[in-house]
């Protein structure tokens, strides 16, 4: 009896105990929240103090991305998964009540509460659609394209959508690659601007905890551009110098813009695929270039290692890649599957996991993720005025005039009162907004058409015949239609180009002709003796000198997006004046390719006397041609270089001057000339500044873009123009793989493109 009661006792004193206990953790935890929910702690805390209290399972669930199913079956997969902590971020939500939803199950449900971060490819704008990027590339306008990326990031967030897959910030110099569309082209200084504005676009500067900032991603690290013979996913072999050279400055730009997050290529380059390359990922990434967001793989690319032939197993791909520095799986759900037992068995670090969970969970709390975590912009951001304004803007300023006879455009409305129109782009919704548009919906496009018929119809009568009904479509007798039409036309507008589905990911073509019989139907509707003019809308820079030669004007528009149509009309008509730039090299057919304007020059350059096909005597001995770098049938002159663009009036370039004739290693180069605008219309230079070393230790490239600047100059009006770049920028990737500036001479040169001709030249000492 006497045991019993003291039992009863102290099993009532355990309880009152544990119930006291209770309170005070209780209220123990209303005065102290864990340290990494306090938001005004340093966020380098409260990823520790995070990652201190999470277990394996919980760590490989951050390193774990899986694209969502709208299904039910995705529903019942994915809600528990999130609820379980299994998941760190999904990928292809776009519905901001799902998203709030998963959200809620990691927030509310799972054990710590960490948010998950949504992702998406927000390429060239979400609903709104902007120029390719390749497109923004040729306004040589870092600021457009950094409104660009604000304006798709205030879009794509109200979807609750907090990282995007962009900037794309692969050098590419083969146009056969479908993905030259998503960059910002060949020259490694253009394309690092443009990768800074982008970042600082999307993140919002420095305002990433900004409900509108997506965290962006600097993607493909890296040579991803340079696959063998222009076909996607092939392997690439850029040497370490000229990756340090050409392919890492971009990146490296991003970085310096904050970008937080990186992805791994898909390419292996010189025998290793990207996201098994731990010297690239690991000892450049991060031990020299500080890198403290997280890698990403590209989608399936951990898989894939497979296929590389490096790895035996799943198993042995995740080992490599989580070594290697890719923290994050993309989709193919490996990591999950193998990281516990391979960390059990001793071939994973738990080291490399933390460091893939710190790089996660440091984004989510810059991106203020742990306090916002659900959707907070207001819906009828989509498709504001302003939003279209600006797309509207940049389709402007992205058109490059590439041939201009007898001053054919503007268009006159005194001489020109019928236009025919035609041409499978000359209304084509979906196809003018490009490659990589997941968003983009094709009844909020405005084409040619439609700006013509809406903003001219009082001035000018336009008449539309197809044509072609797309750029593969090939139909004589659709054709001849067109050729009819023309009858009564003062002048012919033709839309060619690619489909939208020609160019991208996957997307290679080993021809850059026009497609289908869109050479046809320029043929024939030259045969009409009436003023032609062809657009142009692509993905790429084609080879399309033949229909060129035939046309009297030429406007090309790398895929224009949803307000290309008005562009393009107030281009056609004058209202305003053409002054995109090649961003570049068009090659003259595709047998030319690689080829870029920065290349290194060769012992036996062209002299401009090559003999062509049809000057080759019959038996003609062997040395008579003379030996230079050239091709009998397609010369060594691309059809249009880089830099180049043409407008309403004629800018002129004189009197190029610099601050000193040398200059010491730490000092600065200000050159000065003067530009004109000597005809008779408001318009917009992109003046350009040149350099070439002309003897280093290594082959120097024969020219380099140093700066550029967009001027708007009136009828008649003269601006003394100064650019000026530290001698540092001058610095060349030397044998050794370091960078450094070789004194000697160089040439300076300005001008409208990259044959720039008014020249001087300075040392540096
Ligand atoms: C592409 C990436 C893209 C990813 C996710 C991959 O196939 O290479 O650029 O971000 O898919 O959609």
């Amino acid at each position: 009896m006497k045991i019993v009661i003291v039992m009863e006792i102290s099993a009532r004193s355990f309880f009152v105990s544990l119930f006291l206990l209770s309170v005070a953790f209780a209220g123990l935890s209303r005065t102290k929240t864990p340290l990494y929910r306090q938001a005004d702690a340093d966020i380098d805390v409260r990823v520790e103090d995070l990652l201190g209290r999470m277990t394996l399972d919980e760590k490989i669930g951050q390193l774990n991305q899986r694209s969502y199913w709208y299904s039910q079956r995705g529903r019942e997969l994915f809600f528990p998964m999130a609820a379980a902590g299994q998941v760190g971020s999904f990928m292809n939500v776009t519905d901001p009540a799902t998203s709030d939803s998963l959200q809620y199950m990691a927030v509310e449900c799972s054990r710590l509460g960490i948010p998950l971060l949504m992702a998406r490819d927000v390429i060239h704008g979400y609903k709104t659609i902007f120029p390719i990027p390749l497109g923004l590339a040729a306004t040589f306008s870092p600021e457009m394209a950094a409104d660009a990326a604000r304006i798709a990031a205030v879009e794509a967030s109200s979807d609750g959508i907090r990282w995007t897959f962009a900037p794309m910030l692969d050098i590419a110099r083969d146009p056969r690659w479908g993905r030259i569309a998503e960059g910002c082209g060949e020259d490694p200084y253009l394309a690092s601007l443009m990768a800074e504005a982008m970042v600082r676009g999307f993140q919002h500067g420095d305002s990433l905890g900004s409900s509108t900032s997506l965290a962006a991603c600097a993607k493909h690290f890296v040579a991803y551009g340079a696959a063998e013979g222009g076909r996607d996913y092939n392997c690439t072999n850029v040497t370490g110098r000229e990756l340090r050279q050409t392919y890492f400055p971009p990146f490296e730009a991003a970085l310096r813009a904050g970008a937080l997050t990186f992805m791994s290529s898909f390419n292996a380059n010189d025998g290793i695929p990207a996201s098994c390359n731990r010297q690239l990922l690991h000892d450049v990434l991060r031990d020299q270039w500080g890198f403290k967001g997280f890698v990403v793989s590209d989608c399936f690319s951990v898989r894939e290692l497979i296929a590389h032939g490096v790895a035996a197993d799943e198993a042995e791909a995740a080992a490599k890649c989580i070594s290697a520095g890719v923290d994050m799986d993309m989709e193919d759900g490996i990591y999950a599957s193998h990281l516990r037992t391979l960390v059990g068995k001793g071939l994973v670090s738990e080291e490399d996991i933390d460091r893939a969970v710190r790089g996660i969970l440091r984004v989510k709390f810059k991106l203020g993720l742990f306090e916002n975590p659900y959707v907070a912009t207001p819906q009828s951001v989509k498709y504001a005025q302003s939003h279209l304004d600006a797309a509207r803007r940049s389709a402007l300023m992205s058109a490059i005039l590439l041939k201009n006879d007898n001053k054919t455009l503007p268009l006159s409305p005194c001489r020109t009162k019928r236009i025919l129109l035609t041409g499978p782009l000359a209304d084509a919704t979906y196809d003018q907004l490009g490659t990589w548009i997941f968003d983009g919906e094709k009844e909020h496009t405005v084409t040619l058409l439609q700006a013509l018929r809406n903003q001219y119809s009082d001035s000018i009568s336009i008449v539309y015949e197809p044509g072609l009904k797309y750029s593969r479509h090939d139909d004589d007798a659709c054709i001849e239609r067109a050729v009819v039409a023309a009858d009564d036309a003062d002048a012919i507008i033709v839309a060619v180009g690619e489909e939208a589905i020609l160019s991208g990911e996957g997307h290679s073509m080993a021809g850059l002709g026009l497609v289908g019989g869109q050479s046809k139907l320029i043929e024939r509707l030259k045969s009409t003796g009436k003023p032609l003019v062809m657009i142009v809308m692509a993905g790429r820079p084609l080879a399309i000198g033949r229909e060129a030669e035939m046309a009297d004007a030429v406007l090309y528009s790398f895929h224009p997006g949803t307000m290309g149509g008005p562009a393009l009309a107030d281009l056609l008509m004058g209202r305003e004046s053409p002054s995109g730039k090649t961003p570049v090299t068009f090659p003259s057919t595709s047998g030319q390719c690689p080829i870029y304007y920065n290349h290194p020059s060769t012992g036996r350059p062209a002299t401009g006397k090559e003999i062509g096909l049809d000057g080759i005597p019959e038996e003609a001995g062997n040395t008579f041609l003379g030996c230079t770098s050239y091709y009998l049938d397609a010369g060594y002159e691309p059809l249009y270089p880089f830099g180049y663009g043409l407008s309403y009036t004629d800018f002129d370039y004189s009197d190029l001057k610099l601050d000193s004739a040398d200059y010491p290693l730490d000092g600065t180069v200000r050159a000065s000339f003067t530009l004109t605008n000597k005809g008779n219309c408001r318009a917009t230079e992109v003046a350009q500044l040149y350099t070439s070393d002309v003897v280093a230790s290594v082959t120097p490239a024969v020219t380099e873009l140093r700066r550029f600047e967009r001027v708007t100059l009136a009828p008649g009006e003269s601006r003394r123009m100064e650019m000026s770049f530290p001698v540092s920028e001058l610095a060349f990737v030397g044998s050794d793989l370091e960078k450094r500036v070789e004194p000697g001479e160089f040439i300076l040169r300005v001008g409208t493109d990259s044959r720039a001709p008014l020249s001087t030249r300075f040392t540096v000492r």
